[in-house]
């Protein structure tokens, strides 16, 4: 594992996207997996400007979604597809995208047709993820079955309170849809980040704890490619 500490959130952002942009530039053709969620929204500015500056062609990878909430669709203020569409697939070939869509009823449907793009591109072969205040993954959750390909959850509590943050109101969301967490770690680079202070326990927990189910982050600690990108709050109670 390569643990990259940075001075703050900005410095994070700049590092995570030279990281990503590096990888793109060097692999193109080959299919990415972003996840949502706040932390890599400064990730995806640098991309986007680093695109329009010629330095990367954010469309000669292809893109899958990790997760959505089920019941959800664009037009809704923090759903996975809204915040990727806004943050970084609205610069990117239509064509070249799949995220799940949470209003469509068939849930089995929309696992079945992500798995199929998945394999159909060999594979993830960068994934770029979270981790949540309970350490999902996605929405792998804690004692979160070994799971290939998609699957629906249940989410956990913890989950359920956090989803205030990105829809600003409450909502009842129940169930959301993933990517399962072999499918990730079978991506052939993982790129972990995490930045704040409210993440400083849950990172170290995932890093150095215990490999354990009941922490799907920490599931990755034997990944054969994995690095760390955490601001320097993230990174105040590892042990390194
Ligand atoms: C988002 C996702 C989640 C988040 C995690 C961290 O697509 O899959 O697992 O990565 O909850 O979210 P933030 O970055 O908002 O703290």
């Amino acid at each position: 594992m390569n643990i990259i500490v940075t001075q703050n959130y900005d410095d994070l952002s700049l590092k995570a996207a030279k990281h990503a942009a590096e990888f793109i530039n060097a692999n193109p053709g080959v299919l990415i997996c972003f996840a949502a969620g706040n932390t890599p929204l400064g990730v995806f500015r640098e991309l986007v400007d680093m695109h329009k500056r010629n330095e990367v062609d954010l469309s000669s990878v292809y893109y899958t979604g990790l997760d959505e909430w089920v019941g959800l669709g664009i037009e809704d203020e923090g759903s996975c597809i809204k915040v990727m569409h806004d943050a970084l697939y609205d610069f990117v070939s239509k064509e070249n995208v799949l995220m799940f869509d949470g209003l469509d009823p068939d849930t089995e449907g929309q696992c079945r047709k992500a798995e199929d793009w998945i394999n159909r591109h060999g594979g993830i072969e960068y994934a770029l993820l979270g981790i949540g205040m309970n350490g999902h993954v996605g929405f792998n959750e804690p004692r979160t079955p070994d799971v290939e390909g998609c699957f629906t959850v249940s989410l956990d509590d913890t989950t359920k309170s956090v989803s205030m943050k990105y829809f600003g109101k409450e909502l009842p969301v129940t169930t959301g849809i993933t990517i399962g967490w072999r499918t990730l770690y079978n991506s052939k680079k993982v790129v972990f980040l995490a930045s704040g202070k409210e993440k400083a326990s849950i990172t170290a927990s995932s890093l150095t704890g215990l490999n354990t189910p009941d922490i799907p982050a920490s599931l990755f600690q034997n990944h054969p490619d994995l690095t760390v990108i955490v601001d320097k709050d993230a990174a105040s109670l590892i042990d390194i």
